[in-house]
C-alpha cells in the first residue's frame, strides 16, 4: 500500500498538538473512572449496548483514547487505537491504564495497519475531525472492509463536509474564500485547526509544520465504502457540532444547518 507523501507532514503537525490531549488527560481520568465520556448524544444512541456483539472495537485515528475508552464503558470487551502520532498513543496509554481498560495502541499510518487486525473487529469506529486527514479515501475504506469481520460495523461521526465552505471567523454564515466549493477536489494546506492551536504557534519549528485537508463529499464516503463492499443501515445529520469551530456564530443560526452526521455501515 503507497501512502500519500502528505499523511507525513500532517503526521508531524499531530504530534505537536499531542500536547493539547496531554493536557486533558487528568480531567479524562476522573470523568471515565465516574462512568462519564465525552461521545455526544447522537452516538450514544446509535451505538447503545455494545456488550451483546461487540467484542472488539478498533478506534481509527484515536488521538489520546477517550473515545476508545468510551467504547469500552458501552460494552466492547476489548478496544484497540491506531494513531500515527506516538505521542498521542503514550497519553492514551495513560488513560487506559488509569482505569484498568483493556486496550491496545498501536502506532501506524491507518493505511497500513497491519494484517494481524484483519478480520478482529466486531466494530471500528471513527471520525471527529478523522476523514479530512486521509488524501486516498479508496485506500481507507478498504482498510475499514478488511479489519471488519463478516457481520461487523463501521460507525463514523464526523464533521459534516458542508462546514468546510464557511468562513468560521465570521458571525453569520459566510462562504470561506478558500474552501466555499463543497465540490472542490483539492487538497488544502494549513486551512485551520490544529495550525492555530496554541501547542503548534508555541512550537519552535512551526513555521515547517503542514497539515493537509480533504474535504470528501458525503457522496464520495458512501460510494468508496459501497465499493468496498460495505452495506449501508443508518445515516443522519445533526445540527450538532462536535467542537467550538464557529465561535462568533449566534446558536440558533449554528443549529439550522447540519455541522455532523453519523454513519453506520455492516459488512456482510
Ligand atoms: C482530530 S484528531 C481525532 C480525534 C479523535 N477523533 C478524538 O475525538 O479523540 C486527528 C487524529 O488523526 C491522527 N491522524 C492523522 N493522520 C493520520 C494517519 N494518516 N494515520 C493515522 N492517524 C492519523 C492524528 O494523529 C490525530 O490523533
Amino acid at each position: 500500500m503507497s501512502i500519500p507523501k502528505e499523511h507525513s507532514d500532517t503526521a508531524a503537525a499531530w504530534e505537536v498538538t499531542a500536547a493539547i490531549y496531554e493536557r486533558e488527560e487528568a480531567e479524562d481520568i476522573v470523568l471515565l473512572k465516574q462512568g462519564n465520556n465525552r461521545l455526544l448524544a447522537p452516538e450514544r444512541e446509535r451505538l447503545g449496548n455494545l456488550r451483546p456483539w461487540c467484542r472488539r472495537a478498533i478506534h481509527l485515528q484515536c488521538a489520546g483514547g477517550v473515545d476508545t475508552l468510551a467504547l469500552w464503558q458501552l460494552g466492547a470487551a476489548e478496544v484497540v487505537g491506531i494513531d500515527i502520532s506516538p505521542r498521542m498513543l503514550v497519553s492514551a496509554k495513560q488513560r487506559s491504564a488509569a482505569v484498568g481498560a483493556p486496550a491496545t495502541w498501536y502506532c501506524c499510518d491507518v493505511l497500513a495497519t497491519p494484517p494481524q487486525f484483519d478480520g478482529t473487529a466486531d466494530l471500528v469506529y471513527t471520525g471527529k475531525g478523522a476523514l479530512p486527514w486521509m488524501m486516498d479515501l479508496g485506500a481507507w475504506a478498504a482498510v475499514v472492509q478488511r479489519l471488519l469481520q463478516p457481520g461487523g460495523r463501521l460507525y463514523v461521526f464526523e464533521g459534516h463536509p458542508l462546514d468546510w465552505v464557511w468562513d468560521f471567523t465570521a458571525a453569520s454564515y459566510q462562504f470561506d474564500p478558500r474552501t466555499g466549493d463543497y465540490f472542490s477536489q483539492s487538497p488544502l494546506t494549513n486551512r485551520g485547526w490544529p495550525m492555530l492551536s496554541d501547542a503548534v504557534q508555541a512550537h519552535p519549528a512551526k513555521d515547517e509544520l503542514r497539515v493537509h485537508e480533504h474535504q470528501w463529499t458525503l457522496g464520495q464516503l458512501l460510494n468508496s465504502l459501497v465499493e468496498a463492499g460495505l452495506q449501508l443501515e443508518h445515516f443522519a445529520e445533526y445540527p450538532d457540532l462536535y467542537w467550538n469551530q464557529f465561535p462568533h456564530l449566534p446558536p440558533d443560526l449554528a443549529r439550522r444547518l447540519p455541522h455532523t452526521f453519523g454513519l453506520l455501515m455492516r459488512k456482510p
